[in-house]
């Protein structure tokens, strides 16, 4: 049999007392698209980091081309030709495609930088990975889908032989990722190995040749794609079934019960806003990436001002200057981007999950230790979030771990309006469901709900309701059982 590529043995990695992972051996052959599954929180980016150098493990071995390792460091990694993608990016964005390209190892003739050659090669390398982008575009002005594919090139001007990708898909619509998925097919065919991860099931059973199945730091399973099907992966991960179906509400919206009423709304970012949304209804927003949807909810969360039209919330004119004034007033947001909005990464959770509440608690004038101790313990209870104490600082979270935290802050918060901007984004099978359920619970409790999401089966599943955005305003409203995938993308495009 061929020499596994890439190989590790009994990894067992333990942070402060708690084991993350639990002898894991997995082997990766050249030139194959393996994926690492998993609930949030299971190991896979810890995993991940080991081959690259960036943590070491606690016990095991690692071996390249059947090389023994006891870890590796980062320069190491490299020069082994592991190249990883994170899902946030590592770009440069006031430098061009091809500065990025290059960043680090600019090409010089003599000490001066040479740039005619930086965009040739550049240039050279689109072509022959079948890419059309301009070189000379600045990184901040492409879409976020050729910005990954930016990371991508540069990994492949390494002369990398192994891609180690974690969620590259997560921020990116369907349209996008079938054009990265291109670039990835291209890779393979090119004998270049891959490792995938996402919480997309179906991008697994799309692109991967093979799948790994981590569970609490343990592997559950290796196989062959075409060996599983989606069920039986998803039990495999997550140690039960889990039904297909969105939880329905209770459907009691009142036309009358208006809480929310934006009348011709417009700023520099959009133009012309008007909707209403009632007492317990979960109104959803579909469009592009893009469309305008985070700008309106910029203006409702009090990020961005409105310099025309007209809000009225709860029956008072409301114009908020700041989020915490949103936030007083009863509109609470998760954004869609935690990394930059959502948390503050050196703080402990319970801190995270209170800081939008630290002022109610503080009944006289300081905090009650004990008081905010159980606010974050029972959200951390509700929402199964996955610590190992609730002082773990927040960074050391898993990705999907982090969100939750996130959405437990806002709840924690009691708001009458929660905007969820991409809820689900980086959350594992398992866990979306519970937070539907949530989201359906708050809407019967007589919570208003704003959910903004590019994920086409959520959108149609979760709204009462949806307004579909593009070019920077709304073009159209939906009822329910008016609605189909196409009729919002058709609508979206106009
Ligand atoms: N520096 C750290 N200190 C303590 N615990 C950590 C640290 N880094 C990671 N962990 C823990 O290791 C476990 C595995 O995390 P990891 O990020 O590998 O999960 P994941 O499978 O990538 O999940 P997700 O799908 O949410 O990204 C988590 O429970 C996390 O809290
Ligand atoms: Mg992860």
């Amino acid at each position: 049999m061929e020499t596994p590529i890439l190989c590790v043995k009994d990894i067992l990695k333990v942070y402060s007392g708690v084991t993350v992972l639990h002898d894991v051996s997995l082997e990766i052959y050249p030139g194959e698209i393996h994926s690492l599954c998993g609930e949030n929180g299971a190991g896979k980016s810890t995993l991940i980091k080991i081959l690259t150098g960036a943590i070491s493990p606690t016990k095991g071995k690692i071996f390249i081309d059947g090389k023994e390792y006891d870890r590796l460091v980062p320069r190491q990694a490299m020069e082994l030709g592991i190249a990883v993608i994170y899902q946030e990016f590592s770009l440069v964005p006031f430098l061009t495609v091809a500065e990025n390209i290059f960043y680090g190892r600019e090409l010089s003739k003599f000490g001066i930088c040479n740039s005619k050659e930086m965009i040739a090669r550049s240039k050279e390398l689109c072509e022959e990975m079948g890419i059309e982008i301009d070189v000379n575009a600045r990184v901040m002005d492409l879409g976020i889908a050729y910005q990954q594919i930016v990371e991508i090139l540069k990994a492949v001007s390494l002369n990398s032989r192994i891609i180690i990708m974690d969620e590259p898909t997560a921020p990116l619509t369907v349209h996008e990722t079938a054009i990265f998925f291109r670039l990835v097919r291209k890779l393979k065919e090119k004998g270049t190995t891959i490792i995938f991860i996402s919480h997309r099931l179906e991008e697994v059973f799309e692109i991967c040749d093979r799948v790994t199945v981590l569970c609490d730091g343990r592997k559950v399973l290796t196989c062959l794609t075409s060996d599983i099907d989606r069920s039986h992966l998803v039990s495999a991960m997550v140690g039960r079934e889990i039904s297909n179906q969105y939880p329905i509400s209770s459907g009691a919206i009142s036309e009358k019960d208006v809480i929310l009423e934006v009348s011709n709304v417009s700023n520099k970012n959009v133009h012309d806003i008007s909707f209403k949304l009632h007492k317990g209804e979960i109104l959803g927003f579909g469009g592009l990436i893009g469309a305008g949807r985070t700008e309106v909810m910029r203006i409702l969360f009090g990020v961005d001002t409105y310099t025309s039209g007209k809000i009225i919330f709860k029956g008072k004119e409301y114009h908020p200057k700041s989020t915490k004034q949103a936030l007083d007033s009863g509109i609470g947001l998760i954004p869609e981007d935690r990394k930059h909005q959502g948390i503050v990464p050196c703080l402990p959770v319970v801190n995270n999950i209170c800081l939008s509440v630290e002022r109610k608690l503080a009944s006289n004038g300081f905090l009650f230790g004990g008081r905010e101790q159980k606010l974050a313990e029972n959200s951390i209870k509700e929402l199964n979030i996955k610590v190992s104490r609730p002082t773990q600082l927040i960074r050391t979270l898993s990705g999907g771990n982090q969100q939750k935290a996130v959405l437990a802050k806002i709840l924690a918060t009691n708001c009458d309006v929660l905007i969820f901007d991409e809820p689900t984004r980086g959350i594992d099978v398992g866990a979306k469901q519970e937070i539907y359920e949530l989201m359906v619970r708050l809407a019967n409790e007589g919570k208003s709900i704003i959910m903004v999401s590019s994920e086409m089966p959520e959108l149609i599943g979760m709204s009462d309701r949806i307004i579909v955005m593009g070019s920077r305003t709304i073009q159209g409203e939906l009822k329910r059982g008016e609605y189909s995938q196409e009729l919002v993308l058709d609508i979206a495009s106009r």
